[in-house]
């Protein structure tokens, strides 16, 4: 615009201040410049989790599709994910930045007793919202702040989280094929532009699957991690067809790691301790433990030192740094398999070869972390990240107000290519970070278009000249204040 504006310019070089007025009204008017800035430069995230992709799993056949993002932006090597690694508090955590004792998923069995309810991701208990509103996932902001979202399948997004659900989303259903899921998120990020998502969320239900029945250490594992290079290709294939991957920013990753389990190593609770003496709540390798009214001393002795490969806290004696204490819904006995060992009431219980849940500091339970998109740097790797940093990061690149969580942005701050600016409140930033290039445009234009007139009015009538340049300083002053460069 501004070219043909110049070119106007000399053309009929009589008129210049008609010109310079055309092209400064679209700058001027900065409501005009935020709705187009809401509506078509709007940020877009779209967050992809693989269950149980360890961290380490890239390291163990060819990847081109990760290392194609690693190259063109972002890795970071160990992710310290939330205690306890189970799939619904973690996945929680993702979109909250909360630890599980503050988001109220502390684990995917639970029970309640205040509400005298139990939650099983295995029934339909887990539809019940009271379970998920002790905190509010960003798709919910997102939409109260007037932005659209997606979601396939991610834990927790197909319940109706204060009184909404996502813009569109699919129930849960491990049957409907990855390929599918992205097709759908992919129709929901290009609609028009009314009507397009600004967030999406995407899950897969492997390498978790496999690393569970198989064992991580598995050969037959390698064929599965490949499938899931396969996968993600699909994802950036189909990203590329609709013509959004530059400006969709893409995060790969995933709830926990898996680590390695021996039918040697199983620790028998009935050897111990009468079943009937307490309620088992979850599964191995952290289980809580409802000890029966008046039996938690008795429970509790008898299994404070009966295997040396289980540990076994008291709710009020669980380590600090776990972040796992507060909440109704932590039983009062704690129970956690030394990694590699599994805890069954007896043998006849189910076995799996591969599992997670343990210690959140082990790196067998660490989850990959990768990135890439307009708001991300390129070819780097950073050492190491809490998964609860991830949400605030989320918020900035959406740029929307992040709620209270145990995140920070600026631990992570250095995974993106432009510096936030804490010091600017949110709502501006919105404005500014969506209309940078337009804004930028613009203004080269305006300072152009000065220049000429400065030019021909000096060519005109040279002897006006000082009281002319005091007068453009005070009209540009205003704009450029307005603009919030
Ligand atoms: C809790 O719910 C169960 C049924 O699920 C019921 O038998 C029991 O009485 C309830 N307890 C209280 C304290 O309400
Ligand atoms: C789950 O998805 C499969 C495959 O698309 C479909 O055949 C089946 O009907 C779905 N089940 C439910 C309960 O919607
Ligand atoms: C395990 O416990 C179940 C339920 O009490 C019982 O039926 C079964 O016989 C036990 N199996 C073994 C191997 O002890
Ligand atoms: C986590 O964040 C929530 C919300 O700000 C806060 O209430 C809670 O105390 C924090 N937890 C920790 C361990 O700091
Ligand atoms: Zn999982």
């Amino acid at each position: 615009m501004s070219c043909t504006m110049l070119r106007w310019l000399l053309r009929g070089g009589c008129r210049p201040l008609v010109g310079l007025w055309a092209l400064l009204l679209p700058v001027v008017s900065s409501h005009g410049l935020q709705q187009d800035a809401l509506t078509e430069g709007r940020p877009k995230l779209l967050l992809v989790s693989f269950d149980g992709f360890r961290w380490d799993y890239v390291d163990r056949v060819p990847m081109p599709n990760f290392f194609s993002i690693m190259n063109d932006g972002v890795m970071v090597k160990q992710v310290e994910n939330i205690y306890i690694t189970k799939t619904f508090p973690n996945h929680y955590t993702l979109v909250t930045g909360l630890y599980a004792e503050t988001h109220g998923i502390v684990a995917n069995e639970m029970f309640d007793p205040v509400l005298n309810r139990s939650f099983s991701i295995e029934t339909e208990t887990m539809y019940d919202p009271q379970w998920w509103e002790e905190a509010v996932p960003l798709w919910v902001s997102i939409q109260k702040a007037g932005g659209r979202s997606g979601a396939a399948m991610w834990p927790g997004s197909d319940v109706k989280i204060r009184g909404v659900f996502p813009n569109q989303f699919l129930r849960y259903n491990a049957s409907v094929p990855f390929e599918t899921r992205v097709e759908r998120i992919i129709q929901w990020f290009s609609a028009p532009k009314e009507e397009a998502v600004d967030f999406g969320v995407l899950y897969w239900e492997d390498p978790d699957k496999s690393g569970h029945l198989l064992g991580p250490q598995s050969l037959l594992m390698d064929a599965v991690i490949a499938g899931i290079d396969e996968k993600l290709g699909f994802l950036m294939n189909e990203l590329k067809k609709a013509g959004i991957y530059e400006k969709v920013n893409l995060i790969v990753t995933s709830d926990h790691g898996m680590v390695q389990l021996s039918p040697d190593h199983i620790i028998e609770l009935d050897e111990y301790v009468s079943r009937d003496l307490y309620t088992w709540v979850d599964k191995s390798p952290v289980v809580g433990i409802l000890p029966k009214e008046g039996k938690l001393d008795e429970v509790y002795s008898k299994l404070v030192d009966a295997n040396p490969n289980m540990m076994v806290y008291k709710k009020e004696s669980i380590p600090a740094h776990f972040h796992y204490q507060h909440n109704s819904r932590i039983m009062p006995i704690l129970l956690e398999a030394k990694e590699g060992w599994t805890i069954m009431q007896n043998r006849s219980g189910t076995f799996l070869l591969g599992n997670h849940g343990n210690d959140n500091t082990l790196p067998s339970m660490h989850p990959v972390f990768i990135a890439r998109g307009p708001a991300f740097r390129q070819n780097y790797v950073k050492s190491f990240m809490r998964s609860v940093d991830l949400y605030p990061l989320m918020c900035h690149i959406l740029s929307i107000p992040a709620l209270p969580n145990n995140g920070s942005l600026s631990n992570v701050k250095d995974l993106l290519l432009r510096e936030p600016t804490p010091t600017v409140p949110s709502a501006r930033l919105r404005v500014k970070d969506n209309s940078y290039a337009p804004l930028v445009g613009s203004l080269m234009g305006v300072a152009m278009v000065l220049g000429f007139l400065v030019v021909f009015i000096k060519q005109v009538t040279l002897k006006q000249l000082p009281s002319l340049k005091h007068r453009r300083r005070e009209m540009s002053q205003p704009l450029l204040q307005d603009l919030h460069l």
